[in-house]
């Protein structure tokens, strides 16, 4: 088992080794969606930060860090006018995956998501087919709300993309 990461801001060179985490374009939309471009690279890194530099930030992205090694990665897209956040980009780096890091690191997030303001929704789209995720976010109370059949097209593929919500007040 390895230790908790440490929860920091992502920058550039903390997200760098995520060029490495995904192989295949098919891994790489699987955790970043349809948009992004096989490989991933700095541009592409640089774009998605971009939106956490606004004032007020619309996306928070942070790493998790083991010593100085970036061992998770996500981010929360913040709808602060309805108090609706969106988990986003989430991901363990390979070598480190199957060690229970996932269900602490992204409790610390939204522990840090309670101090950015009040987000009662917090909500996030998975693939159907990805039963690692999905077991995951359902451990965590995150609860189906529908399948958007159909709506993603990767090479010859087309995939269909799960809504997952808790709804974190009484
Ligand atoms: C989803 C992901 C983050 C899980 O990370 P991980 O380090 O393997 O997860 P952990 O070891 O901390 O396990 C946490 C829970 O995840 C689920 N899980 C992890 N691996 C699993 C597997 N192979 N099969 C089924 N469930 C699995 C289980 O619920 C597990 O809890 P448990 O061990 O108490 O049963 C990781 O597989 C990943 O980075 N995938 C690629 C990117 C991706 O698809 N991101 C999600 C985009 S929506």
């Amino acid at each position: 088992m390895a230790p908790p990461l440490r929860v920091v801001p992502a920058t550039p060179e903390r997200l760098a080794p995520l060029a490495s985490w995904f192989q295949t374009p098919e891994a790489l939309a699987q955790w970043g969606g349809s948009g992004l471009r096989f490989p991933l690279d700095a541009e592409q890194i640089a774009a998605m930060l971009a939106e956490t530099l606004t004032e007020p930030p619309l996306r928070l992205a942070f790493a998790g860090l083991l010593g100085e090694e970036t061992a998770a990665h996500a981010q929360l897209v913040l709808d602060r006018a309805d108090g609706v956040a969106r988990l986003a980009r989430f991901a363990i780096a390979p070598h480190y995956r199957g060690q229970g890091l996932a269900r602490p690191f992204l409790s610390e997030l939204f522990a840090l998501l309670d101090e950015a303001g009040e987000f009662p929704r917090l909500e996030l789209n998975v693939y159907t087919f990805n039963a690692p995720a999905i077991a995951l976010y359902e451990s965590l109370g995150f609860e189906l709300e529908g399948v958007r059949r159909s709506s993603v097209k990767v090479g010859n593929a087309r995939w269909d993309t799960a809504i997952y919500a808790i709804i974190r007040e009484g």
